[in-house]
């Protein structure tokens, strides 16, 4: 990787969730930078239908623990957003064959028991991340707005990786929705889209070679002329 002179096209196409991390904190002017990158993103009518909150330190730890409290003694969750699923065929595929490669190339075993609920801690402690990123928006904002703040962390976890950052967004750090508002003070009145890890990556982790499949560009596209 080049740093600083990464070229954008490379930036996305080696962009992946990094899901392993160096404990040591990132600086908060870089953080600052990478958040003000994604500040430029598009949005509808230029509504910027976004806010965080950066999560670091003894608070970031605390969190982990009341999640990892509620997933150990199966608390109900409660999303804002409605759970996906049942997904169409073609998606579906695409999620059994992403998580059949990966268990294979990290010689894990999604069969086992409790791997589900190993796979809910690992998320809830930000995978050993110094920093979580929590995403949310105002409940009246329309369906546009969703479309809005995911490309708004897209360009954050680009921004973050030309800078030589790790960082995954994770569905799952939103199961605990009101808990999770409550202990970051974000008002009822939001609804909490994603949460994220970010630090610097782990490269030794065997995980950090994995690159997840995706369709041809035949696959999704019919050229119309
Ligand atoms: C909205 C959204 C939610 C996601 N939630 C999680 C999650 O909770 N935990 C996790 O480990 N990865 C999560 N991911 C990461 C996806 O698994 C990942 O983006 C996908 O497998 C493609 O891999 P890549 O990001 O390495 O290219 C999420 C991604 C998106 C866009």
């Amino acid at each position: 990787m080049k740093g600083e002179s990464m070229d954008a096209i490379e930036c996305i196409v080696t962009r992946k969730s990094i899901r392993k991390f160096l404990p040591g904190p990132v600086p908060k002017e870089i953080l600052r930078e990478v958040i003000a990158a994604a500040l430029r993103s598009p949005s509808y009518l230029n509504t910027q239908p976004w806010e965080a909150v950066v999560v670091s330190g003894a608070k970031k730890d605390a969190l982990a623990e009341m999640l990892a409290g509620l997933i150990e003694r199966d608390a109900p969750v409660s999303s804002d957003l409605p759970k996906p699923g049942p997904w169409p065929a073609v998606n579906d595929a695409r999620i059994k064959d992403n998580a059949a490669k990966r268990a294979q190339a990290l010689g894990q075993n999604n069969s086992a028991p409790d791997f589900r609920k190993q796979v809910r801690i690992a998320n809830s402690r930000f995978y050993g991340a110094p920093h979580g990123i929590f995403l949310y928006q105002d409940t009246t904002l329309p369906p546009w707005s969703l479309m809005d703040i995911g490309g708004f962390a897209q360009t954050l976890m680009l921004a973050a990786h030309a800078k030589g950052l790790g960082a995954v967004p994770q569905g799952y750090l939103t199961e605990y929705s009101p808990e999770v508002k409550a202990f970051l003070g974000i008002p009822e009145s939001k609804r909490l889209v994603l949460g994220m890890s970010i630090g610097y990556p782990d490269l030794s982790a065997p995980a950090a070679k994995y690159q997840s499949p995706r369709a041809s560009v035949d696959e999704i596209v019919r050229w119309v002329e």
